[in-house]
C-alpha cells in the first residue's frame, strides 16, 4: 500500500530531514555490531602477522596472533568470526586429503577460539580450493570437477570442523547435493546444534581475486569456476539455489559477492523471510581501499555507508573485512 503524498507544499518531504533528531525518528534501517561477521585469515607458524598486499589493513596471522585477534574482536561485541586458512603449499594435493585432517590450521584455530574465547561464534569455509593441487572448490578428474565424489570430501571436511567445536559451517563450493549430505552427517553424528550458513547463490565473480591471493590459490587455480559457480546474469537461479538449499537444511543463505548483487539480496529476503547474509568480498574491500588510499574516498563515511547497504536491501548480517573498524565506529556512538 503506498502512502499518500499530498501536493507541495502540504507535504514537503525535507521536513523530517532537517534535524539529526528528525532524521533518527525517521531512519528506517540500523546497522548494529550484531550484524557483522569478520572474516579472518589463517597461516602456520607462531607469533607471526603478515599483511595481504591486495586488501590493504588485512592481515595473515598465525594461530596464536590469531585468537588474540579473535579476543579483541569479540570484546568489540562482534558475534562471530569465520575462518580462511591458507596452508602451506607442501600440504596442496590432488585428492585434498588436509580438508579434513582433525589438525589442520582451521581445526587448530576453531580449537584455539573454543577454549579461549567460548563466547564468540566460528564460522568456517567448506570448500576445497585451500587445500587443491588445482585451486578449484572441487576435486578435478580429466579437467572435470567431479560433484558427487567433492560431496563425500565436503561430508568429511565438514564432520572434521563440527567435532573441532565450529558453531556455523559454511559450504561455499557450490557443489550440488552437498547441503542435504552435510545435515545428514550431522544428524547422525551428534551434531544436531551445528548451523549451515550456505553460500546458496554464489557467482563466478572477478571480485575474489584479493581472497585468492590472501590464501593462495591464485596461482594454484586452473580455468575458472563457470562450471559451479552462477552466472553474474542470473537472478531466477538464485532463488531455486535458495529454496533447494533451504529445503535440505540449511539454517541461514548467503548471497556472495554483496555490493554488486544487493538486488539478490533483496529478492531472496522478501520471496523467503529466512536469515539472509550477503559477503562484502575481498574485492569490493579492495576496491573501497584503494580509492581511500588515494584520499578519494573517506574511510568511515564510505565504509557505513556500504555496509548499511546491506541492511537495506534486507540483509540480516554481513561478513566484512571492515568488521573491526565498523564495530569501533558503532560502539562509540
Ligand atoms: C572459496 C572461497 C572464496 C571466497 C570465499 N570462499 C573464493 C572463491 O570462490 O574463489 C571469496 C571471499 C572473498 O573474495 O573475500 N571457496
Amino acid at each position: 500500500m503506498r502512502p499518500t503524498v499530498a501536493p507541495f507544499p502540504t507535504t514537503r518531504l525535507r521536513r523530517t530531514r532537517r534535524s539529526a533528531a528528525l532524521r533518527a525518528l525517521t531512519s528506517e534501517n540500523t546497522l548494529s555490531v550484531g550484524d557483522l561477521i569478520w572474516p579472518i585469515f589463517v597461516r602456520a607458524g607462531e607469533n607471526i602477522e603478515e599483511p595481504v598486499p591486495s586488501m590493504p589493513g588485512v592481515m595473515r596471522r598465525s594461530v596464536d596472533l590469531s585468537v588474540e585477534a579473535v579476543k579483541e574482536a569479540a570484546a568489540l561485541g562482534i558475534p562471530a568470526v569465520c575462518i580462511f586458512p591458507s596452508p602451506d603449499i607442501s600440504l596442496k594435493t590432488e585428492l585434498c586429503e588436509e580438508a579434513w585432517n582433525p589438525d589442520n590450521l582451521s581445526n587448530q584455530l576453531i580449537r584455539a577460539i573454543k577454549a579461549e574465547v567460548p563466547e564468540i561464534a566460528v564460522m568456517t569455509d567448506i570448500a576445497l580450493d585451500p587445500y587443491n593441487a588445482n585451486g578449484h572448490d572441487g576435486i578435478v578428474r580429466d579437467g572435470e570437477i567431479v560433484n558427487d565424489e567433492t560431496v563425500e570430501a565436503l561430508v568429511k571436511m565438514a564432520l572434521a570442523q563440527a567435532d573441532a567445536g565450529a558453531d556455523i559451517l559454511g559450504p561455499s563450493d557450490m557443489m550440488d547435493g552437498r547441503i542435504g549430505a552435510i545435515r545428514k552427517a550431522l544428524e547422525e553424528n551428534g551434531h544436531q546444534g551445528v548451523t549451515i550458513m550456505s553460500y546458496s547463490a554464489k557467482y563466478a565473480s572477478a571480485f575474489y581475486g584479493p581472497f585468492r591471493d590472501a590464501v593462495g590459490a591464485a596461482g594454484a587455480l586452473t580455468g575458472d569456476k563457470k562450471t559451479y559457480q552462477m552466472d553474474p546474469a542470473n537472478t531466477d537461479e538464485a532463488v531455486r539455489l535458495i529454496e533447494r538449499d533451504l529445503m535440505e537444511g540449511a539454517d541461514m543463505v548467503m548471497v556472495k559477492p554483496g555490493m554488486p548483487y544487493l538486488d539478490i539480496c533483496r529478492r531472496v529476503k522478501t520471496e523467503f523471510g529466512v536469515p539472509t547474509y550477503a559477503y562484502q568480498v575481498s574485492g569490493e574491500y579492495a576496491m573501497l581501499m584503494a580509492a581511500i588510499q588515494n584520499g578519494w574516498l573517506d574511510h568511515d563515511k564510505v565504509m557505513m555507508e556500504s555496509l548499511m547497504a546491506f541492511k537495506r536491501a534486507g540483509c540480516d548480517g554481513i561478513l566484512t573485512y571492515f568488521a573491526p573498524a565498523a564495530a569501533k565506529i558503532l560502539n562509540a556512538r
